[in-house]
């Protein structure tokens, strides 16, 4: 069994300059939706490209084969193009590129067709507006599809559309493509002409309108959008996630989330980012690609590529940014920014501080205002703060540093030496008290 997927046609409507099958669906272009399917069925993947193939095929796993079709001139030419990647001896699925949620489930019904024996299984659907597809008619003991562009007038109500997903069997269709030619209204080479050559053609239906559904225009690409989000949400519901705002809530189909956990309103949940169980999440909290445990409370922050362990807190107002690793029980306060650093077990970092390139150890005070001073205008450098260390507030940690365990320091200091173990760092000038100074000032 093979795949070809369709996406050289250059989406005019999208106004964009990015091809169409790279626009995002649930933050994922499109055309990965459809390989990660395809990839379900079978490895032997293949995508006929035209218009910002470069681009395109950068986000195409390696495994995938490419194939080029310069000028667009109809479905059937474009599997022509592919035409070395066909074999007689195997059936070959087609697939669109900007029909993103085309399902496994629906692939594996019409491959079971298809193996009853037929030169093709076409996938049908009754739409309420059948408008721009092409209609499936029963003629004489036989399927056929006519296009949109050469409807009847008295044709136009038909509610069977020809949803563009078809099992080929390999031999026919190779024999079929160059008896295919362009005489009619839009002079192009259709796939369907293939099927109204067939002798036997075989019809499977879905009612799952979204799977079908091609995107043309951004206001459809929206609709999907909209209707995907409401689909996760019921799901989650549905496993045991309390989503209290569904119309504020945003989680890309990707997320994983575990039961018991709760999310408050106008919170954003993206990417390969996996909550456990019986977390709070929000409100006003966004979360990209994150790995967080059990029983974690983020307020009001954001955090992106960081792992966050059982128990801890985070926020709120704080930002994570990627590389951060939040081992169990440590707590994140307000106005605290961490980048690629490690926060260990039970350390505290509560309140207006940032923490970037340092590996801090467990059951650290890191005090208000702590800035680890990491960039030396040339490059970045670590912090060590070992185990049980408390560091004063607003104190700048001038790195490379290491603070030992147990070490005290001084708040308000600047420290710029290593600290040893259950030492005190002070990096301060001397404060100077003057008794009754202001009072003999006013006297002169
Ligand atoms: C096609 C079907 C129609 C069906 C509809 C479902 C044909 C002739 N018609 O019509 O029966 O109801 O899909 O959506 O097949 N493409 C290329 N190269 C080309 C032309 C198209 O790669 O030269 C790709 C496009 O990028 C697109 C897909 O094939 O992803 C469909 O092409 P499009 O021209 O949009 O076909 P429809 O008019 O929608
Ligand atoms: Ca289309």
């Amino acid at each position: 069994m093979k795949t070809l997927i369709l996406a050289a046609g250059k989406g005019t409507r999208m106004k964009s300059n990015i091809p169409k099958v790279l626009h995002k669906l649930s933050g994922k272009p499109m055309i990965k939706w459809v390989v990660e399917t395809a990839g379900k069925l079978s490895r032997e993947v293949g995508v006929v490209l035209g218009f910002g193939a470069d681009q395109v095929k950068r986000v195409l796993p390696e495994w995938v084969k490419v194939f080029i079709q310069e000028e667009q001139l109809g479905t059937a030419h474009a599997v022509m193009c592919a035409r070395d990647f066909l074999d007689p001896n195997d059936d070959v699925i087609i697939l669109y590129g900007d029909v993103p949620l085309i399902s496994v489930d629906t692939l594996r019904r019409m491959i079971e067709e298809h193996k009853k024996g037929a030169d093709v299984t076409i996938l049908v659907a009754d739409v309420d507006t059948p408008d721009g597809y092409g209609r499936v008619v029963f003629e004489r003991g036989k399927y056929r599809i006519i296009e949109e562009a050469d409807l009847p007038e008295d044709m136009k109500d038909l509610k069977t559309v020809n949803t563009g997903f078809y099992v080929f069997s390999g031999d026919f269709l190779l024999n079929i493509l160059p008896k295919i030619k362009n005489n009619n209204a839009k002079r192009e080479y259709y796939l369907t002409d293939a099927i109204n050559l067939a002798e036997s053609v075989r019809v499977v239906e879905t009612n799952d309108i979204l799977e079908i559904t091609g995107v043309n225009t951004r206001k459809t690409l929206i609709w999907l959008e909209e209707q995907l989000r409401k689909r996760k949400i019921e799901e989650l519901l549905e496993e045991g996630v309390t989503i209290l705002d569904p119309n504020t809530t945003y989680i890309h189909y990707s997320v994983k989330i575990g039961m018991d956990t709760i999310i408050y309103p106008m919170t954003f949940v993206e990417g390969e980012t996996e909550i456990g169980e019986g977390c709070e999440i929000g409100p006003m909290t966004r979360i990209v690609d994150c790995k967080i445990g059990n029983n974690v409370k983020i307020t009001r922050s954001e955090c992106v590529k960081s792992f966050i362990e059982n128990g801890v807190s985070v926020g709120p107002f704080a930002r994570l940014r990627e590389g951060t690793i939040l081992k169990k029980s440590s707590k994140i306060g307000n106005f605290v920014e961490i980048k690629k650093s490690t926060i260990g077990e039970g350390t505290k970092a509560q309140h207006l501080s940032y923490i970037g390139d340092a590996y801090v150890g467990s059951n650290v005070n890191i005090g208000a205002g702590t800035i680890t001073c990491n960039y030396d205008g040339k490059k970045k450098n670590p912090t060590f703060i070992e185990d049980e260390a408390f560091i004063g507030s607003n104190t700048s940690l001038v790195a490379p540093v290491r603070i030992g365990k147990g070490a005290l320091v001084g708040a308000g200091s600047v420290i710029n030496r290593d600290v040893p173990p259950y030492s005190l760092g002070l990096g301060r000038a001397r404060q100077i008290v003057k008794e009754g100074w202001v009072l003999k000032r006013k006297e002169e």
